[in-house]
């Protein structure tokens, strides 16, 4: 199963999660990118941004909003049908449908033509890290998309998240990363003592035919969580400049325990989201987004 064919199943309801009536209806799922876009409209304003380019469109509200701001937008997106949504997207807005092509961020030949006008004031990257083999490689292909001074955006998943989640999630986070290297009899001793105080079957495996026949599910694909520490390392190494890290997506609680209570779960994740505490987000966010500026 490929990243594209998952994206290209699913580009008919992306949309869903950015409209405002899904924030407090518990039929729908959380709308948590709905959070991000008001975080990277913000900060795209603030810094004067004129000339954005997206990697990953998607369907396109994120990149028809900051046109919709007066911004120049274009992007690329590795599934047809993504490519397809948000070209008539642009349509619908009055904007220039060939602002989207198809490209692939592993592979520069696909998508240099972006770069005819030149480089951008600022790259937006928003669910793509989880799906590319290597890392250090894709950042470096998006810095070529932005000009000197130029600010970049880009969403991770946190895998910190995951020792708050007691699913797992926590398990693999404590066998995989908190103890690689130790001795393999207390690995053992750990490993048999959260496998009996975990949710170990939560969250439900999303293989490929995880709803129905057929369907395609986002565990079957390449989807990695990032430690933060180690992204800010990896920005470092590659020279980016004023980086910070944007929080979104709160958990209020264990995820799991949400079905007891699915209002006020709502209601106080919407509570916590913008909020500048700046150390909960580590732990009660499954998401962020470094903003950095290419020096
Ligand atoms: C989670 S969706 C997010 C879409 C959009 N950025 C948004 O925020 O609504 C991730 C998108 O990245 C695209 N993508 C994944 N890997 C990619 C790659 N190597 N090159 C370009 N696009 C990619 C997917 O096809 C998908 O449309």
């Amino acid at each position: 199963m490929s990243v594209a064919d998952y994206y290209d199943a699913t580009a008919a309801t992306n949309h869903l999660q950015y409209e405002r009536a899904a924030l407090r209806d518990l039929s729908r799922g959380y709308p948590a990118n709905y959070f991000r876009l008001q975080l990277l409209l913000n900060s795209f304003i603030e810094n004067d941004v004129e000339r954005v380019v997206e990697v990953g469109v998607g369907e396109g509200t994120p990149l028809a909003t900051l046109a919709r701001a007066g911004m120049q937008v274009s992007g690329f997106d590795i599934s047809e049908a993504m490519v397809a949504k948000s070209r008539e997207r642009m349509t619908e807005i009055g904007q220039d449908p060939d602002r989207i092509i198809w490209g692939d961020i592993e592979d520069p030949t696909t998508y240099v033509e972006l770069l005819r006008d030149g480089q951008h004031d600022a790259l937006m990257a928003m669910g793509v890290m989880p799906h590319v083999r290597n890392d250090t490689q894709v950042l470096k292909n998006m810095a070529t998309l932005l000009r000197p001074g130029g600010l970049a955006f880009i969403e991770f998943r946190n895998k910190l998240f995951s020792l708050f989640s007691f699913n797992r999630y926590t398990y693999e986070f404590v066998m995989d990363d908190l103890l690689a290297g130790v001795d393999d009899t207390v690995r053992t001793h750990v490993g048999d003592y959260l496998r009996t105080k975990l949710e170990m079957d939560k969250p439900p495996v999303r293989s490929e035919h995880y709803a129905v026949e057929g369907a395609v599910g986002y565990d079957a694909i390449l989807s990695k969580f990032h430690n933060p520490f180690e992204v800010l390392e990896m920005f470092d190494d590659l020279g980016f400049e004023d980086v910070e890290l944007l929080w979104y997506h709160y958990h209020p609680a264990m995820p799991f325990l949400a079905e007891k209570d699915p209002a006020a779960f709502r209601d106080a994740a919407l509570a916590l989201e913008h909020e500048t505490s700046g150390w909960r987000g580590l732990f009660l966010c499954s998401a962020f987004v470094v903003q950095a500026r290419k020096p």
